[in-house]
């Protein structure tokens, strides 16, 4: 299948690993530009010489951009090429005890899971309308329905990007742009890969075995009963930015291995 991207620029929050980087590959597969994004010069710099080697005839790109600093987040805005598609991927979480939990924490996590999609939509969006094409991608976690107690300012994020996303598609109305929310669930990123090597160590088992125990005991609810692979969320990713998903527009879409339940 086409999925017809090429000439398409995409750029990508949270790209220099994990499923942002997979989507960047599977994009570039497609024959689209890729802008990577990374907190600092040095990972950005190492992400796009990565992607070269591997994608040599691709067009690759970077922007060192903190989306908790403010003022670098106005910089980019103001340096942004024309973009096709964006993908509204950066997030970060804690896990902790609620009553625990700094104001501080909450704000900090608000600010780069959330206010990132909002001020480059807020910058992009209209450009897209005006060009009557575009995608925005909204990537959201199994935990804005799961709500683990651990880790509730992050499922607050990730709940509220659910509307953002819902009511920027009805910006869209009659236009060639659409704007959809992906849900995925337990991904084997570098940052999982970290957190089951570390809980390996300590309770002095196998990866295998942390993995397994997870599903047993704690992410029940899954249906895959192991970590998605990032590739697999990103095809799903692929797939929304694409000309041919133009039906779709409004929605959030699953790729959490069936945890969150429910028929729809
Ligand atoms: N992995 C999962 O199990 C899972 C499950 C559900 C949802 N998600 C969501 O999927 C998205 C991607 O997750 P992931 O696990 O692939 O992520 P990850 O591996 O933890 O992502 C790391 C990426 O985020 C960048 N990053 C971190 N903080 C940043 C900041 N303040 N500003 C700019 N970039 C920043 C890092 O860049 P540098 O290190 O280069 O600075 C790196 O490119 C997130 O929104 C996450 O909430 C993940």
């Amino acid at each position: 299948m086409d999925l017809q991207l090429k000439n398409k620029t995409a750029f990508i929050t949270g790209s220099t690993a994990g499923i942002g980087y997979a989507t960047a590959r599977t994009l570039a597969n497609e024959g689209a530009s890729i802008i990577l994004n990374g907190r600092t010069a040095e990972s950005v710099a190492k992400a796009v010489q990565k992607f070269q080697e591997e994608f040599p005839n691709s067009t690759v790109s970077g922007f060192a951009t903190d989306f908790s600093k403010s003022n670098e987040v106005e910089e980019l805005l103001s340096k942004l090429p024309e973009i096709d598609i964006l993908i509204n991927n950066v997030g970060i979480y804690s896990s902790g005890s609620f009553f625990k939990t700094a104001d501080e924490d909450w704000y900090c996590q608000f600010e780069i899971n959330v206010m990132s999609g909002v001020r480059l939509s807020k910058r992009i969006l209209p450009k897209m309308l005006s060009k009557d094409w575009g995608r925005i991608l909204f990537v959201s976690s199994e935990c804005a329905t799961l709500v683990p107690v651990d880790m509730i300012p992050y499922s607050m994020t990730k709940a509220a990007l659910h509307a953002v996303s819902r009511g920027l598609a009805q910006l869209t109305k009659s236009s060639g742009v659409t704007v959809n929310t992906i849900v995925p669930g337990s991904t084997l990123s570098e940052g999982a890969e970290r957190f089951l090597e570390n809980a390996a160590e300590k309770e002095g088992k196998t990866k295998a075995e942390v993995e397994e125990a997870f599903f047993t005991e704690v992410r029940t609810s899954s249906l895959l009963q192991r970590f998605a692979k990032v590739e697999e969320v990103a095809n799903t990713i692929t797939y929304l930015c694409s000309p041919l998903s133009a039906a779709t527009n409004g929605s959030a879409i699953k790729v959490e291995g069936g945890s969150t339940g429910g028929i729809l």
